[in-house]
């Protein structure tokens, strides 16, 4: 008897082989890309953070969605820069409000762009917390109120299906968030429109670019309060569950590659399609060793991103939607 036995080589000795027994296939149709709109006029500016990613006003943004649907994609998350902040965040809800009116014009340009709002306070707080905060006269600290942050972000939710949007992304970590944003979308009868719940969302060093970019890094303390220790595995399983049994259509693991365990893990207790967040900073490392040639870009995403696939992702918001489009479409 011949010594190997088994030759796995057999099943990798050509392209078409290997590409006939390939287990996950990567395709821009799972893809959402974030955008960030700003106040002002004819702004398009880069986000120095996120080489590649740009603020735009809202008379620029035309340009941006154009390039989006050039690409082959057909889903963003639209984050907003708003002009004006307070403590409660009420531009959040402002029915002109900036994510409001992107909202509306994304969907008179592109009426068949699947459109995600990111609900949250945080970029509209004067204090950059993602809830309104309460003087605790016992420990004399400052606290983030869930009840009274519930109320506010019901609102903002409502608002910002009233202009259009498709699905709801409540990022805010609030205990009862998805009960209390389906309720009220119900109620103001948005039966239809979706909640893609982060479900799962750890207090991560991974937003820094974000902060950045979007004028949310809090002004005091952290968010160690609302959002997940990364240590906690067993907790994602409690904080979907309950996610679950309020309504969320779709769960979200965030940030995705320090936490694929923990995305698996959704994948196999769950049966709702199931996000990974493929954060700011998991950009700004690719991009900055890119810059110095340290790595082959195109391969290194699209090597991470079949491994979220692989993990369980049925979709994937990132920064690398664009290019990644079109690298999978043979383009350079
Ligand atoms: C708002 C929000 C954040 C991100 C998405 N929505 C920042 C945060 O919670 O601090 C992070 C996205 C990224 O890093 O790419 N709550
Ligand atoms: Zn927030």
């Amino acid at each position: 008897m011949s010594f190997p036995i088994t030759r796995h080589r057999r099943l990798r000795r050509t392209a078409g082989i290997r590409s006939l027994i390939r287990e996950t296939m990567l395709t821009s149709n799972d893809f959402i890309y974030p955008v960030f709109v700003t106040h002002g006029e004819n702004v398009k500016e880069e986000i120095s953070s996120l080489p590649g990613v740009y603020h735009y006003s809202l008379d620029r943004l035309r340009e941006e969605i154009e390039d989006i649907v050039a690409a082959g994609l057909a889903s963003v998350l639209v984050f907003g820069i708003p002009e004006t902040k307070d403590a409660i965040g009420s531009s959040a809800f402002a029915n002109d409000g900036i994510v409001q009116r992107a909202i509306r014009s994304i969907k008179e340009w592109a009426p068949e762009m699947v459109v995600v709002a990111d609900t949250c306070l945080c970029q509209f707080t004067d204090h950059g917390h993602c809830g309104v905060v309460h003087h605790d006269e016992a420990t004399g600290t400052a606290v983030v109120d869930n009840d009274h942050s519930l109320e506010l972000l019901v609102k903002t939710a409502i608002s910002q299906a009233e202009a259009g949007a498709d699905i709801i992304a409540p990022s805010n970590m609030m205990d009862g968030f998805v009960a209390a944003i389906r309720e009220g979308l119900d109620e103001a009868g948005y039966h239809e429109v979706a909640i893609m719940s982060y479900s799962v969302k750890y207090a991560s060093a991974f937003y820094g670019p974000f902060r950045e970019a979007a004028h949310s890094t809090p002004q005091f303390g952290d968010r160690k309060t609302y959002q997940m220790d990364p240590a906690n595995k067993r907790e994602a399983l409690r904080e979907a569950d309950s996610d679950v049994t309020e309504g969320a259509d779709m769960l979200m693991v965030k940030p995705a590659l320090a936490y694929l365990d923990v995305l698996a893990m959704l994948k196999e207790q769950f049966d709702l399609p199931v996000v990974a967040y493929n954060v700011s900073a998991e950009y700004s490392m690719v991009k900055a060793a890119a810059a110095n040639g340290w790595l082959n870009e195109r391969a290194i995403v699209l090597e991470t991103l079949t491994g979220m696939k692989r993990a369980g992702a049925d979709i994937i918001i990132t920064y690398h939607a664009k290019d990644a489009a079109r690298w999978l479409r043979g383009e350079d």
